[in-house]
C-alpha cells in the first residue's frame, strides 16, 4: 500500500486500525468538542499572500530553539499513554524524533520511562546533535512536596544520564481535568503489562495520579468533589497554583528551563514574562480542557504581541499541514508542536509512521514556503497573511 499523502490520510489509517475506544480517547476533546473543531476551522479563515520571482531554489525550513538548530520548526507535543496506540509507544516516537533530529516533549503520564526514551536520542548521531528533548510535568497542591517527592528523583536520574532533558514543560491549563465525555462514558484503563513508570516512582502513594483525577471528573455533586479533594488533593492536579509561587518554587529544585504550556491570553503572556518563564506554549490542550475557549491560532497574535520577543512563543492545537505551520510562524510563533498526528503515525506504522507524519509536514512546509516566495523561516511575516471575509468579499 502506498504511504498516505496527508496527515488526514494518516489519521484515517489509524482510525481503521485502532480499537474505537482508543481512537476516541485520543481524538476527542471536552464537553461539546467546540475547541477541538475551532482549532482546525480557524486555520481555514487565514490565507497566504504569495510573492513571486524571489529565487526560492533553496528553501531552509530550520529554526533555532534555545540556541540549537532544529531541521524543522515543528516538534512533538506531550501526549499520555502512547503505547495504547500500539508498538513501543513513546519509544517509537522518540526513535523517529531522534532519527529526524527533531524536538519532542515526553508526557509525565507516559507508558515508557523517561530514561528509556532519552536512550533513543543519545544513541543516535542525529538525535545527539538535534534539538534537546523536553519533559512535561503537572504539579500537585504542595509544590515543594510535589516537586521533591514526585519529580526530583526523576530529574536527577535523568541529569546523570549522558545528555539530559533541557526543559520542564509545566502544563498550567489543568487545575482540574476537563469534562471529557468519551472518557467518562468508557474509561480508558491501562491493560495489564502497561504502566506509567514516571508516576509510579512517586513516594506520594502507590496509586498513579490519573485514576484519582478520573474519579474527580466523574463525581456527581459539588459535595462529593470537595470530599475527594480533601482526601486526595495532594495526588491530584493542583488547583491552587499561583503566579507568585509556582515558577519561583520550581526554580529552587531545578536549573532546567521552564516552559509554561497552556497560555491563551495577552495578560498571562505578560505575567509569563514578568515571572521569568523561559518560553510559553499557546495551547488549549488540544481542546481537552476548557471547551469554550478560542482556537490557539486566534490567541496567538495577542500572546505574541504581549511577549514582544521577550521569550520564545510556541503553539500547538489543530496543526495538520505545512501551511498551518506557516500561518503560525507568520503570526509570531517561534516553534510549533503537533500532538495527535504523532499518535496517528504511531498507530499507522509505529516509528516509521511517525516519520511519515513529520516528513509530510516537512515537505508541505518547504513547498508552501517556495510557493509563497520565502527562502527561510525568518522571512515569514505577518504581512504574508490575510483573513477571509475581511477583504470586502
Ligand atoms: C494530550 N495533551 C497533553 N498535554 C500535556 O501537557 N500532558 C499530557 O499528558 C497530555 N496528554 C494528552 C493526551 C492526548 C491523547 C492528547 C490528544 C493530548 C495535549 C497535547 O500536549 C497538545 O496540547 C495537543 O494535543 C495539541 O493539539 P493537537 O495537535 O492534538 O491538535
Amino acid at each position: 500500500m502506498a504511504d498516505p499523502l496527508t496527515l488526514d490520510e494518516v489519521e484515517a489509517e489509524a482510525k481503521k486500525s485502532l480499537p474505537s475506544k482508543i481512537y476516541d480517547f485520543y481524538a476527542s476533546g471536552a464537553d461539546g468538542q467546540r475547541a477541538v473543531a475551532r482549532n482546525r476551522q480557524a486555520f481555514s479563515r487565514l490565507f497566504i499572500r504569495p510573492r513571486v520571482l524571489q529565487d526560492v531554489s533553496d528553501v531552509d525550513t530550520s529554526v533555532e530553539v534555545f540556541g540549537v538548530r532544529s531541521a524543522l520548526p515543528v516538534g512533538i507535543a506531550p501526549s499520555a499513554m502512547q503505547r495504547l496506540a500500539g508498538g513501543d509507544g513513546e519509544i517509537d516516537v522518540a526513535k523517529a524524533a531522534a532519527a529526524m533530529g527533531l524536538n519532542l516533549t515526553l508526557s509525565s503520564q507516559s507508558t515508557s520511562s523517561l530514561e528509556d526514551v532519552m536512550r533513543m536520542k543519545i544513541y543516535t548521531e542525529k538525535g545527539l546533535s538535534g534539538p534537546p528533548f523536553w519533559m512535561q510535568i503537572y504539579l500537585h497542591d504542595d509544590i515543594q512536596k510535589s516537586v521533591k517527592a514526585h519529580y526530583t528523583g526523576m530529574l536527577t536520574a535523568f541529569k546523570s544520564a549522558a545528555a539530559g532533558y533541557q526543559a520542564l514543560v509545566l502544563t498550567v491549563d489543568t487545575p482540574v481535568l476537563g469534562n471529557r465525555l468519551a472518557e467518562r462514558k468508557e474509561a480508558v484503563i491501562l491493560p495489564k503489562g502497561l504502566s506509567l513508570p514516571n508516576l509510579e516512582k512517586t513516594t506520594l502513594g502507590a496509586k498513579p495520579q490519573p485514576s484519582i483525577n478520573r474519579q474527580f471528573m466523574n463525581v456527581r455533586s459539588a459535595a462529593e468533589a470537595k470530599a475527594l479533594r480533601a482526601a486526595f488533593g495532594s495526588k491530584m492536579h493542583s488547583a491552587s497554583l499561583t503566579w507568585e509561587r509556582t515558577i519561583q518554587e520550581l526554580r529552587k529544585v531545578t536549573d532546567m528551563k521552564i516552559i509554561l504550556k497552556g497560555i491563551m491570553t495577552a495578560e498571562d503572556a505578560a505575567l509569563s514574562v514578568q515571572y521569568c518563564a523561559d518560553a510559553i506554549i499557546v495551547s488549549n490542550h488540544g481542546g481537552r480542557q476548557l471547551d469554550e475557549t478560542c482556537s490557539t491560532i486566534e490567541a496567538l497574535p495577542e500572546v505574541s504581541g504581549a511577549v514582544n520577543g521577550a521569550l520564545p512563543v510556541i503553539i500547538d492545537g489543530g496543526v495538520r499541514t505545512g501551511a498551518d505551520v506557516f500561518k503560525c510562524l507568520a503570526l509570531g510563533a517561534d516553534f510549533v508542536l503537533v500532538g495527535r498526528p504523532a499518535l496517528w503515525g504511531l498507530a499507522y506504522d509505529g516509528c516509521r509512521g511517525v516519520e511519515t507524519v513529520m516528513h509530510i509536514l516537512e515537505r508541505e512546509l518547504s513547498r508552501t514556503m517556495a510557493l509563497a516566495g520565502v527562502r527561510s523561516v525568518k522571512e515569514i511575516s505577518r504581512g504574508m497573511l490575510g483573513v477571509a471575509n475581511r477583504n470586502g468579499f
